[in-house]
């Protein structure tokens, strides 16, 4: 079992550079069994949720070859079995878009009813409804979804919730599907626009990504022979804003669309810290303690759910009461424990929390309860007085590349440790 050891507190310092996105990669790698072809995919996050990823495509008929560990070739033109590994699907939630994905290209899906972060109930009742609007019979039993089609027929879906699984397993449905596809209450975020971007690269037909009515019109084939690269992490630059503003430092972050980063900018100058927009790059500093606010997450462009934790940090040391209304996952306050052991005072209360600031935080054992929770607790670690231990690594290696050495380039003093 490895685990982090974190000695603080520093101030970080420095220039990062931002990774691919996780949720880009996760939809994009299924997203290529549609493709009757090959395909090459450039600044893939080298993270174990996209490894994980390869080698289901690989038992379903793909070959991948891979050129660097950000970089590889897709040929999906044997695509034969519709049956995606049961222990591999069941592992992670973005192994639904396996079943949007096969549907389009064999008529025919089944995946393991997926897991991922516990972030509370999951329903999948929009991508069912999504795929009975296109004509398909899906059954959900015996710890499997399948799905069944003889011909996908484009219809209109009007999504009751916004959301983004549902949005992109619903493209990936139409994309091959007869007729038009209209998909309203659609969600917004950048990943869905990459997803569009990068189907619409290899020969399909989707417009109006990035608002919440999506059209699509169905193409006969996609035939790749096309390179993408993946859209720069949003979560991961937010991430490090944040890093900076907690670490009360100064932070270059290169390779991200400033853009998709604005609500996590307007809540920064809100609390007290600078952030300057260069175009592909943003710099923030912080040379205070923060200043109290409110958070309420929404879907894009609202505060995102994903960097929840990561601000419940800046306010655990703010100055005075902040409040945290998580809208999206009930069971996203589980970090917020394991910041208490580290001094904070956080009230959990339902879909609030309640942060009574403090002057600073000490060092403690501490597990990550989440992929983002994880990333949280690194920047707790690294402001706090004294040594962090942080175990339950796997859940950040699923989604943040190369994170320590990331943090250790800016001046934390953070290790990788096994122990046996
Ligand atoms: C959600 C977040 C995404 C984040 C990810 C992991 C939103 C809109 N989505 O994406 O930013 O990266 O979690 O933290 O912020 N829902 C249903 N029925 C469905 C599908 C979803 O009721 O069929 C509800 C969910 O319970 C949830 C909300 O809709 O409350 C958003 O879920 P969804 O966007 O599908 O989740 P993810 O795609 O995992």
């Amino acid at each position: 079992m490895d685990k982090l050891v974190i000695q603080g507190p520093t101030k970080l310092k420095g220039e990062v550079v931002i990774s691919g996105a996780k949720n880009a990669a996760v939809a994009i790698l299924p997203a290529t069994l549609l493709i009757n072809g090959v395909c090459r995919i450039e600044n893939l996050p080298n993270i174990s949720d996209v490894r994980t990823y390869c080698k289901i495509l690989e038992t379903l008929g793909a070959k991948i070859k891979w050129f660097s560990d950000n970089e590889i070739e897709i040929d999906t033109r044997d695509i034969g079995c519709t049956q995606a590994p049961l222990d591999m699907t069941s592992k992670f939630r973005a192994s639904y878009y396996i079943l949007g994905s096969l549907l389009g290209r064999c008529g025919a899906a089944e995946v393991g009813i997926p897991g991922g972060c516990n972030l509370g109930a999951r329903p999948i009742d929009q991508h069912i409804k999504a795929f009975e609007a296109l004509g398909a019979k899906v059954d959900v039993s015996q710890g499997k979804i399948s799905a069944k089609v003889k011909k996908l027929l484009g219809n209109s879906i009007y999504m009751d919730v916004v959301s983004v699984g549902a949005t992109i397993n619903a493209i990936l449905a139409s994309v091959l599907a007869e007729g038009t596809t209209t998909i309203d209450n659609a969600a917004k975020e950048p990943h869905i626009v990459d997803v569009a971007n990068f189907l619409n690269t290899m020969g399909a037909d989707i417009r109006g990504a990035g608002t919440d009515l999506i059209k699509i019109n169905g193409v006969k084939e996609l035939r790749g022979n096309c390179t993408y690269s993946v859209v720069p992490d949003q979560i991961e630059a937010g991430t490090f804003m944040l890093a900076a503003i907690a670490s009360r430092g100064d932070i270059l972050i290169k390779n991200c669309i400033p853009e998709h980063l604005d609500c996590i900018t307007a809540k920064i100058l809100e609390i007290g810290g600078n952030v300057e927009d260069y175009g592909d790059s943003i710099r923030v500093t912080m040379n205070k303690r923060p200043n109290k606010a409110t958070v309420k997450t929404l879907p894009y462009p609202g505060y995102p759910t994903d960097l929840q934790p990561q601000i419940g940090v800046v306010f655990s040391i703010a100055d005075g009461t902040s409040i945290i209304n998580e809208s999206i996952w009930e069971s996203r306050f589980q970090y917020t424990a394991e910041l208490n052991k580290m001094g904070a005072k956080i009230t959990p209360q339902g879909k609030t929390a309640i942060f009574e600031g403090v002057k600073e935080l000490t060092g403690a054992p501490v597990y990550a309860t989440d992929l983002r929770a994880g990333a949280a607790l690194i920047i707790a670690g690294i402001i706090a007085d004294g040594e962090t231990q942080l175990y339950n690594l796997e859940h950040i290696d699923r989604g943040y590349e190369n994170i320590e050495e990331k943090f250790r380039n800016l001046g934390a003093k953070i290790q990788r440790v096994s122990e046996n």
